[in-house]
């Protein structure tokens, strides 16, 4: 078989001869271009290759092409032009079958939680990195990467942690990833092919993690959340190795480990050879009183601590960070080597120098007053419309859970607000053991003021139209 990609003449070709079929090489050939062109691959008014060109490519005589060419112009599927040369005709071509639009398209005013305001990345700030990083970097930088990641980004982000969160990092220490979501699965993977193999969850928590546990080979078991954190008596019974939580700021129910909690886990890591991993995601907004420190500060052997700007500064970057104990650093390079042979380089080295400017500071500072207000103008408008939801957790963060009063249910008041344009979510995929009390996780972070009054407004009404009928 030959497998020719042309690139001669104004457009470009993937042609695919067989000469041991017995299947003329024109008829092949008129049959490949048709069938790309039926299916919209080669576009209307695409200039197709010159005949000679084609021809010299494919190996083929000049004759076979413009035979070809000559019978798809008769079909209309080509169309020959003055000066010589052939495009592809306009006709109505087959769509693949795709993905189908959701017949009601997104609410207007939508309180899906896991929502930066994107809007406000700090652009002139990121560029003026990337140009700096972009003249000066050595060509060396951009050979293959050390698993851990650029050291420049490792330093940077060991400085600012140890600043601002009473982290314990060294650079050596650090591992740079594409998110939390790559962060976690690898480390999972890696505890799973060490002989760990029961991972411990929040109960309720953010559920992706329970699959990426049982891909790894690891049970995931849920451990109730007290308004102190974790319940650390029932995780010591659950026969747990390895405990995910989010102590500074529990997802979704926004609870804070007490100092009596955090103290209680790392005894309980330290009996044994058992680890927690600590999933800081958005631990920089703390809106009532200095966030509270880190656990990895606490046992730095002990605890696997991850970090990502998916809530700081954009998901879409893509950025994420790993603080290991040292008997991880190793595996955890190799694997992170394995998956895919380390984050992009400039884009390490622009976060690197954007932290080790200050940029990413100055950016927390700026958005800390913003979100603030959103949460602030959500819990108010509630109370004010919906007395009887109960807010729980502390002011933090870029989400609120509320608990329903008895009479509702998450899934009819779901549907009901999304048929007014209104997107709410329940909080029934976070349980894990058993379903809990229902309850509603109101994301704010990438709508107005203005917006979230008219949601909550919304909501009222959608409410106040559920309890009439
Ligand atoms: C609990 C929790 N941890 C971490 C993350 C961040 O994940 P990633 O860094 O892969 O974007 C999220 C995102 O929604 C989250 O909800």
């Amino acid at each position: 078989m030959s497998r020719i990609s042309t690139s001669s003449g104004p457009g470009e070709l993937l042609v695919e001869l067989r000469r041991d079929t017995g299947v003329p090489l024109h008829q092949q050939l008129e049959s490949g271009i048709r069938t790309r062109i039926r299916a919209g691959l080669l576009r209307a008014d695409t200039v197709m290759p010159s005949t000679r060109a084609l021809a010299q490519d494919l190996g083929l005589s000049r004759g076979v092409v413009v035979e070809a060419y000559q019978q798809l112009v008769a079909e209309g599927y080509l169309v020959s032009r003055g000066g010589g040369y052939t495009q592809v005709a306009d006709i109505a071509v087959v769509e693949p079958s795709a993905v189908k639009p959701s017949p009601s398209g997104p609410p207007r005013i939508d309180f899906r939680y896991s929502r930066p305001d994107v809007s406000q990345f700090p652009r002139a700030a990121w560029l003026r990195s990337i140009r700096q990083v972009l003249n000066e970097t050595p060509y060396r930088s951009l050979a293959y990467l050390d698993g851990r990641g650029t050291i420049e980004l490792r330093t940077a982000l060991a400085d600012y942690l140890n600043r601002v969160r009473g982290t314990a990092a060294r650079p050596e220490n650090m591992l740079i990833c594409n998110g939390f979501a790559q962060g976690s699965r690898l480390l999972l993977q890696v505890l799973a092919a060490q002989g760990y193999r029961r991972l411990a969850v929040e109960d309720p928590s953010d559920n992706d993690l329970r699959d990426v546990a049982a891909a790894a080979g690891l049970e995931a078991v849920g451990v109730p959340v007290l308004q102190s954190g974790i319940d650390v008596d029932a995780l010591e019974r659950s026969g747990a190795d390895v405990v995910l939580v989010t102590a500074a700021h529990q997802f979704p129910t926004g609870a804070v480990a007490s100092a009596e909690t955090r103290a209680a886990l790392v005894a309980w890591a330290a009996r044994g050879d058992r680890l927690v991993f600590e999933d800081d995601y958005d631990a920089e907004y703390r809106y009532d009183r200095e966030p509270i420190g880190a656990m990895q500060g606490l046992a730095p052997d002990r605890v696997a601590y991850a970090g990502t700007a998916s809530k700081t500064l954009a998901p879409g970057l893509r950025l994420g960070w790993l603080i290991l104990p040292a008997r991880l650093v190793e595996p955890m390079s190799q694997a992170k080597l394995m998956d895919d042979r380390g984050s992009p380089v400039f884009d390490q080295l622009a976060f690197a120098d954007f932290v080790a400017r200050g940029e990413f500071d100055r950016h927390l500072r700026r958005m800390r007053p913003r979100y603030r207000l959103l949460r602030d103008t959500l819990v108010h408008r509630l109370a004010a419309r919906l007395p009887e939801f109960e807010p729980v957790g502390v002011s933090a963060g870029l989400h609120v859970m509320a608990l329903l009063p008895p009479d509702l249910a998450e899934e009819p008041l779901q549907a009901a607000a999304l048929e007014r344009g209104l997107g709410v979510y329940g909080l029934a995929p976070y349980w894990v053991s058993a379903p809990g009390p229902a309850g509603l996780v109101f994301g704010y972070g990438s709508l107005t003021p203005k917006e979230v009054v008219e949601g909550i407004d919304l909501l009222a009404d959608v409410i106040g139209t559920l309890r009439d009928v």
